[in-house]
């Protein structure tokens, strides 16, 4: 039973607590992860999946209460444990007021702390079934989650709906933004294998020399830091569905040994020898202009040629018409409804502007600058100066440089200016990729994502093209 739950992630600067807690659980059948900061815990979260967090109040860096504000802010359903050093009752209000679950003051005797777990482990797992539940019934109703009635995207739903039931493998080519991740999502839920596991890998996120090993397993020893042996996703996903996103990014050897698996469903584990099978849909996108990287030699053209037996293009925005309108209507009333404002309509103004953007981060973008909008606006239609300036497009389509307003502004505020000006034209060239941008600035990410919190510059909740797990990763989840 406790099999099917995830591991848990324990966030705690003092190793022996850390190790106490994990034997505890371990001993109870759980699976625990552990680090030492809260931002490292930020990190395991974006890559794993957990169903609970068991954190300390005090950490150094980052606080065991900001940590908590953030995980609710991204994994609002994830439970969060606090650790609490003594038994304050304004500490234990604190810390249930941040968004813990629930917490236990040191020293507590374990018991207590399998109790609190067991609490968590019972809620996820009524979670996942009623999720369960939700996607049986709600399958046939996935593709109005898809908004648009472009004739392109109407297209689109029928081939969705024509080929979900199918095993066909499907390659999804389209700019970033553009839904594939939807696409991918809606032919899983519409197929019989939705009972089953729907296993997601961004090729991109993940340091080549992992991938394959993340993809197929690995036996104990085989390379440092394989410690134990590890199940391939592709062994989760037997029976269901395993999406590789960002295929454009797979190294030419691991896609020799992903065209072997798609021909027969047969593959090794690294550092082993038995062959094993099973059997999967696969399911691949990539934003990446395919046919180029083939002529690059970058990507197998007999790889391409096998996975694209069902191609699907999900449209830019720039080229769905009205669809921006439908979209930006459908995400207000999303973003209306979460926050609680009420807001009626888009204004006429404010539709234009909309309508003459060129939308780089396609359908991304465009739900990030609604998200903004109701934030911003404060009368019942959204009007047009709760949009952004988009004044990079207008700038360049001038093909001039505004000049600074030297008397008008400080230095300090000209350089803010000018600094978010070039990220800002940066983070368009390389279409929001944050890894690409940080790239093409000769930044670290980390050092890019500070600038941009800073600058107030936000392109996209949803990091999932941050570097990813890394090698302590094996070294400290033992
Ligand atoms: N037709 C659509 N209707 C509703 N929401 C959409 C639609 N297309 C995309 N979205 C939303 O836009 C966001 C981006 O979509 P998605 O992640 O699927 O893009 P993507 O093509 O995978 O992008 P990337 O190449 O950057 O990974 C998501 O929040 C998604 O739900
Ligand atoms: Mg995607």
């Amino acid at each position: 039973m406790l099999g099917e739950l995830p591991p848990i992630l324990v966030v705690d600067d003092e190793k022996n607590i850390r190790t106490s807690i994990q034997t505890m659980l371990q001993g109870e059948g759980y699976t625990v992860q552990t680090v030492d900061s809260a931002e490292a815990g930020l990190k395991r979260l974006e890559e794993n999946e957990y169903f609970m967090v068991i954190t300390d109040a005090r950490l150094g860096g980052m606080t065991g209460y900001e940590f908590l504000k953030k995980v609710k802010a991204q994994w609002a359903d994830t439970p969060i444990l606090m650790i609490t050093a003594f038994a304050t009752p304004k500490l234990a209000v604190e810390a249930i007021k941040s968004g813990a679950l629930d917490y236990l003051s040191k020293p507590f005797a374990p018991e207590e702390l399998l109790h609190a777990v067991g609490r968590c482990a019972e809620r996820y797992k009524l979670l996942a079934e009623n999720a369960a539940l939700r996607s049986r019934n709600e399958g046939p109703n996935e593709l109005d989650q898809i908004i648009g009635e472009s004739p392109k995207m109407a297209d689109l739903r029928q081939l969705i709906k024509r080929f979900a039931p199918t095993n066909a493998t499907v390659l999804i080519l389209g700019e970033s933004g553009t839904g594939k991740e939807l696409i991918a999502g809606a032919l899983h839920n519409l197929s019989a294998r939705r009972q089953k596991h729907y296993v997601r890998i961004n090729c991109a996120a993940i340091p080549e020399n992992l991938l394959e090993s993340e993809l197929f397993g690995h036996e104990k020893g085989s390379f440092t830091g394989a410690i134990k042996q590890k199940i391939g996703r592709v062994e989760e996903a037997n029976g269901g569905t395993i999406f590789l996103d960002e295929i454009g990014d797979m190294s030419r050897p691991l896609q020799a040994k992903l065209l072997r698996f798609l021909e027969d469903g047969s593959f090794t584990r690294v550092g082993g020898n038995d062959e094993r099978r099973v059997d999967v849909r696969l399911l691949a996108a990539t934003n990446r202009d395919i046919i180029h990287e083939i002529e690059e030699k970058n990507f197998r053209e007999d790889l391409f040629h096998r996975l694209n037996v069902v191609q699907f293009n999900p449209p830019p925005l720039r080229d769905r018409g009205s669809d921006i309108r439908l979209l930006a209507e459908y995400f207000l009333h999303q973003f209306g409804e979460n926050m609680g404002k009420v807001i009626k309509g888009i204004s006429s103004g404010a539709r234009h502007k909309l309508m003459s953007h060129h939308w780089p981060g396609n359908v991304r973008e465009l739900r990030n600058v609604i998200e903004r909008a109701v934030i911003l606006e404060n009368t019942q239609e959204i009007q047009p100066s709760s949009l952004p300036d988009f004044y990079l497009e207008t700038r360049l389509k001038k093909g001039e440089e505004s000049g600074p307003s030297v008397g008008v502004q400080s230095l300090d505020e000209l350089m803010t200016q000018y600094e978010k000006d070039i990220i800002m034209r940066a983070l368009d060239q390389q279409r929001y990729n944050l890894g690409k941008t940080a790239d093409a600035l000769k930044l670290s990410r980390h050092a890019l994502r500070y600038r941009m919190q800073r600058l107030n510059i936000n392109t996209d909740g949803d990091s999932d093209d941050d570097e990813s797990v890394s090698s302590e990763k094996e070294a400290s989840s033992q």
